[in-house]
């Protein structure tokens, strides 16, 4: 199963990809991610990509797409894919297509997970994230110690983008130049809209009902 997950920031991406990805066996491919790992390893690419991910900027375009090329590309996409932040423009999402075309392994549905902004802010500024991947909330996902990772027992920090300046930038952005994919991929007759406010067992029931279909 080929799938993008789509949403605004905060929206449970990340949160919903994890357990899909172990539930159907197929990589979580988050760009938000490998550019969180390169900045913290200090790579070329890292470097470029922090000054924009901290103001809430996107990262170039040209940057995404080589980047996306190359893990679409890897062997473990053999039996599917879960994009998570990646399409974010028109310019990648019409790559993605060429790309998905060249590897023979088109789309099969783009999954829009919808929450009020009110609930993003709330989501976002409360967030607290593990260097190992795991994410948590104060309030709505607390961890068992505060401050310590359930998983690996490391300490938990707040993502410089996770600020509440960078957050409403980071929807401004979103409103901008993320959102007109939402009327790309509906016409392409590809997109399917969930509604994200619930719980997060909620929202993955949901979800499950459109990825087994494509089983
Ligand atoms: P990225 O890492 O992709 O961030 P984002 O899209 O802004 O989304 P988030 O990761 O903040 O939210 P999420 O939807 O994953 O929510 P989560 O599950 O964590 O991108 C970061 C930056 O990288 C970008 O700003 C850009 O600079 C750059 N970048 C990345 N991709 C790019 C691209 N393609 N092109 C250009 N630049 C790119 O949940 C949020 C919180 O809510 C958590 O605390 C969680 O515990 C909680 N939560 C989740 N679900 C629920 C629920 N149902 N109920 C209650 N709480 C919940
Ligand atoms: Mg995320
Ligand atoms: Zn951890």
């Amino acid at each position: 199963m080929n799938i993008a997950l789509f949403g605004p920031p905060g929206a449970g991406k990340g949160t919903q990809a994890k357990e899909l990805s172990k539930y159907y066996n197929i990589p979580h491919i988050s760009t938000g991610d490998i550019l969180r790992a390169n900045v913290r390893d200090g790579t070329e690419l890292g470097l470029k990509a922090k000054q924009y991910m901290d103001k809430g900027e996107l990262v170039p375009d040209e940057v995404l797409i080589g980047l996306i090329r190359n893990r679409l590309s890897e062997s473990d996409c053999d039996t599917g894919y879960l994009l998570d932040g990646y399409p974010r423009t028109i310019p990648q999402a019409d790559a993605l297509t060429d790309i998905l075309n060249e590897i023979n392994k088109p789309l099969d549905a783009v999954i829009n997970i919808e929450v009020s902004d009110n609930e993003l802010v709330k989501r976002l500024s409360g967030r607290r994230s593990c260097a190992c991947g795991e994410s948590y909330h104060v309030m709505f996902n607390p961890p068992e110690k505060e401050g310590i990772c359930n998983a690996c027992g490391a300490g938990l920090y707040q993502r410089d983008d996770d600020k509440e300046e960078v957050i409403r930038q980071r929807l401004a952005v979103y409103n901008d130049k993320t959102k007109p994919l939402i009327d790309y991929y509906d016409d392409a007759e590809l997109l399917v809209n969930i509604d994200g406010s619930g719980a997060v067992d909620v929202v993955l029931n949901d979800i499950c009902n459109i990825m087994d279909k494509f089983k």
